[in-house]
């Protein structure tokens, strides 16, 4: 047990997807995994392990925003060994050539910080993903004519965003898209020598103020789920 993960040792899997409702990973272990069973509900943040093709697999939620996602993957990775960390999450699009939807792979995160800034002081450190996972999600995607996107994204600290001057210079930069989570878990990745990925759907968009209807993002996080399941393990 840690402080915020009841499980026991051995209960966590090497492979965890992480979305950010605790709600959706119960789903999808229901959904996607032969035997789950709910190996954390501390706070009401839910874990579940069982396997998926004889593969053994963790879902656990990361909350919203990257200190939620940092303490879970923290313990995740430190406490109980997890070495491939895919987050399925949702994304607001910020290019006119994204649509509703669409699949985004992230190769980097830009911020205006993580909650590793504290200890990096002046540098900028370049988060990214693993090309492996990367590259086999895309592959999923386009076998299965989902429209994919690859690039960088933005992990925002806010939702709620009061800057769009800052939004402006990453659309003009070919950002493709802001979410809230990614840039630390990639950090966390590379600082303890293992693997992440963020899959997203744009949910909603920045430029058109579209927003996806529940029915869809359930279809859409259905297919996130088996292009993270397929990358970590094809
Ligand atoms: N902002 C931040 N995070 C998000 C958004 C957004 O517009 N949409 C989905 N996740």
């Amino acid at each position: 047990m840690t402080v915020h993960i009841g499980a026991q040792p051995g209960d966590i899997a090497e492979t965890v997807l992480m979305p950010g409702d605790p709600l959706r990973a119960k789903w999808a272990a229901e959904r996607f995994l032969d035997d789950p069973v709910c190996v954390n509900e501390v706070r009401g943040m839910l874990g579940f392990t069982g396997t998926w093709k004889g593969n053994r697999v963790t879902i656990h939620g990361s909350g919203m925003g990257m200190p939620s996602l940092s303490i879970y993957a923290n313990e995740l990775i430190k406490d109980y060994g997890a070495k491939t960390l895919i987050r399925i999450g949702s994304c607001g699009a910020m290019q006119a050539n994204v649509k509703l939807r669409d699949v985004i792979l992230a190769t980097t995160s830009s911020t205006l910080s993580t909650p590793s800034s504290g200890f990096f002081r002046e540098l900028n450190f370049a988060p990214s993903a693993d090309f492996g996972l990367l590259h086999k999600a895309f592959h999923v995607a386009e076998a299965r004519e989902m429209p994919v996107h690859v690039g960088g994204i933005y992990s925002s600290d806010v939702f709620y965003d009061e800057r769009p001057d800052l939004n402006e210079q990453m659309q003009r930069h070919g950002v493709l898209a802001v979410e809230m989570e990614a840039a630390e878990l990639y950090t966390l990745a590379a600082r303890y020598g293992c693997r992440a990925l963020a899959v997203l759907t744009v949910s909603d968009h920045l430029l058109t103020e579209e927003a996806l209807p529940s029915e869809d993002r359930q279809s859409s996080f259905s297919d996130m789920v088996e292009i993270a399941l397929e990358a970590a393990f094809a």
